[in-house]
């Protein structure tokens, strides 16, 4: 039993006796709606409130208590929902997850000119795939499950970098062709703003809640995995990772955002570079989980602060 109590089903009481039929017919439709209803376990109008996730110092705060990360990543969730056949697995991984007490879900909110697009083209959305990314949020919310949005790809998955950097390319706008001119390149920046812009102001078609106003929304992450290898000292990343953390806050303040590093720590660590051996990349970041969960509030006040899995503090 739910958190209904079921009412006595809706029946003819009185009436003429010409309307007998019609009277039998509504209440079988009420009854059938009320099954259904019931059958989707449809609780938010009963459930308690939904609130957003915040910060305090380097814990997360929800309704004034900490808030601890369980969380896992399942990358396809937006385009698993874009086919009837393959929808159902979206909820199935959620109903998962949040029975075995997981809080938190990392999922794509792109995906750039390649199969089932969300951006078909620079600025160009296929609302087909949009509404898919809605469901994905209403069925987050529906299991009480938050997600990180991560909002581009360094990787060629999924386009990414790569495919803004050729859009801009043929256009005839872009400095290189080379992929890390995605971070430094003025126009490709401007592409980038404006798609952020696009999805934290999406309007969600099944909820009627923007994006930027959805509690649902744990946490925007810039980048999947981050990396600009044509200048090892990082300052590019870094001057990419300030300019776009501005710009989602310029346009939601009540969201947290993360980088999407996956845990860079430096040669010098000790047991650090395991993670990534080789990389050079030294940003301020703050590591809370080994995966890669570097959430952060704003970038200018982020400190670094990063553990390994034996709890030393890497170079
Ligand atoms: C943040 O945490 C500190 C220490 O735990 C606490 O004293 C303070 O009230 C908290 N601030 C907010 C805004 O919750
Ligand atoms: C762009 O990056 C991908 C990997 O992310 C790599 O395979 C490809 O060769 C790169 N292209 C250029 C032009 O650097």
């Amino acid at each position: 039993m739910g958190l209904w109590s079921r009412p006595d089903p809706p029946g003819p009481k009185r009436g003429a006796a010409g309307n007998g039929a019609v009277y039998l017919g509504i209440a079988t439709l009420m009854y059938a709606i009320y099954m259904f209803v019931g059958g989707l376990d449809f609780r938010s109008a009963v459930e308690p409130e939904f609130n957003f996730v915040g910060r305090n110092g380097t814990r997360f705060v929800l309704d004034g208590k900490p808030f601890f990360v369980n969380g896992w990543n399942s990358y396809w969730l937006m385009d698993q929902a874009v086919e009837d056949f393959s929808r159902p697995r979206v909820g199935a991984i959620l109903r998962a997850g949040s029975e075995l007490g997981l809080t938190v879900c990392r999922t794509w909110a792109f995906n750039d000119g390649t199969e089932r697009a969300l951006q078909v083209s620079l600025g160009r959305f296929d609302e087909r795939v949009f509404q898919a990314l809605d469901r994905v949020v209403a069925e987050a919310r529906r299991h009480r499950i938050r997600l990180i949005l991560s909002l581009v790809n360094n990787l060629q998955e999924h386009g990414g970098k790569t495919q803004y950097v050729k859009w801009a390319w043929d256009a005839g706008i872009g400095l290189s062709t080379s992929n890390n001119s995605f971070f430094f390149d003025p126009s490709i920046r401007s592409y980038f703003k404006a798609y952020v812009k696009t999805i934290l102001t999406r309007k969600n078609h099944l909820t009627g809640v923007e994006y930027r106003d959805d509690p649902t929304i744990f946490a925007w992450e810039l980048m999947n995995e981050p990396e600009c290898m044509s200048d090892p000292t990082g300052d590019t990343l870094q001057d990419w990772m300030e300019e776009m953390a501005e710009y989602v806050k310029s346009i939601d303040k009540k969201h947290l955002v993360t980088v999407g590093f996956e845990g860079f720590m430096g040669q010098q660590a000790p047991r650090g570079s395991w993670c990534k051996p080789g990389r050079l990349v030294q940003n301020p970041w703050i590591g809370l989980h080994p995966q890669q969960q570097n959430l952060i509030h704003r970038l200018r006040f982020c400190a670094y602060i990063s553990r390994s899995l034996d709890g030393s503090t890497p170079g």
